[in-house]
């Protein structure tokens, strides 16, 4: 595990999308995995800055998104569908076709993680997985549990996480208490992975999931596991690591 000590949250967006576009400039038909929240959008304003100023190409780039609300549909402004649209993808040259994001609007569970399953493997798997941090130490929505959901999976929101995310609904009651979201191991299969982490609330859960045990109650911890994982972190969120 690489971890990359930023000074705030402007320089772990610009070495954050620094990485990225090294993917993409090294592969052109790369598949990204992306990541919503609030952590990777100043990463995501660099990206598109680099292709308006025609240093990066996103022709040829496909991606798949972690997660998305259950009962969301795409048109709901909280969906991260619309975000990844209204973020990065309505910004850059990606061709929308070779954009996907779990589709919160099917009922069906097993039907959708089944589906999303085996797109990720007809695209060849994920190069490069881009990871936000939960406070409780979920990544995607994996949330603290007794074992390790593998594969893509419904899940039943917990209390922190509903309580985090109300701040973008109107209220806590229109927070989804569902969503779909890529398995430990889906995101294990990544070839490499991208971490990014800023501010002080998240110092103790980067120091539990990268230095403590690996444990499903820290769904992160499980990054410790995997050859090719690097942390972009500011100096708040480092700030309770051993050193
Ligand atoms: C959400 C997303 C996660 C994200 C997390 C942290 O619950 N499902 O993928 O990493 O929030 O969000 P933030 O970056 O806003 O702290």
């Amino acid at each position: 595990m690489r971890i990359i000590e930023a000074k705030d949250y402007a320089d772990m967006s610009r070495k954050a999308a620094g990485i990225i576009a090294a993917q993409v400039v090294l592969k052109p038909e790369c598949v990204l995995g992306l990541a919503t929240g609030s952590t990777p959008i100043g990463a995501y304003d660099r990206l598109v800055e680099m292709y308006e100023a025609g240093d990066l190409d996103f022709s040829g780039v496909s991606t798949a998104n972690l997660d998305e609300y259950k009962g969301l549909d795409r048109e709901n402004d909280q969906s991260y569908y619309y975000f990844m649209h209204k973020h990065l993808f309505d910004r850059i040259n990606i061709d929308p076709v070779r954009t996907n994001v779990p589709n919160g609007m099917e009922p069906d569970s097993g039907k959708e993680c089944r589906r999303y399953e085996e797109l990720i493997e007809s695209l060849g798997g994920v190069d490069l997985q881009l990871l936000g941090l939960g406070h409780n130490g979920h990544i995607g929505f994996n949330e603290p549990a007794e074992v390790f959901d593998k594969e893509t999976h419904c899940v039943d929101l917990t209390e922190s996480t509903i309580e985090a995310n109300k701040r973008f609904f109107a209220s806590v009651d229109d927070v989804p208490r569902q969503a779909y979201t890529m398995g430990i191991g889906t995101i294990m299969r990544a070839r490499k992975i991208l971490v990014v982490a800023s501010g002080e609330d998240k110092a103790e859960i980067v120091a539990k999931a990268f230095y403590g045990d690996v444990t499903p109650a820290v769904p992160a911890s499980i990054l410790q596991m995997h050859p090719d994982v690097t942390v972009v972190a500011d100096a708040a969120a480092l700030s309770k690591i051993p050193r």
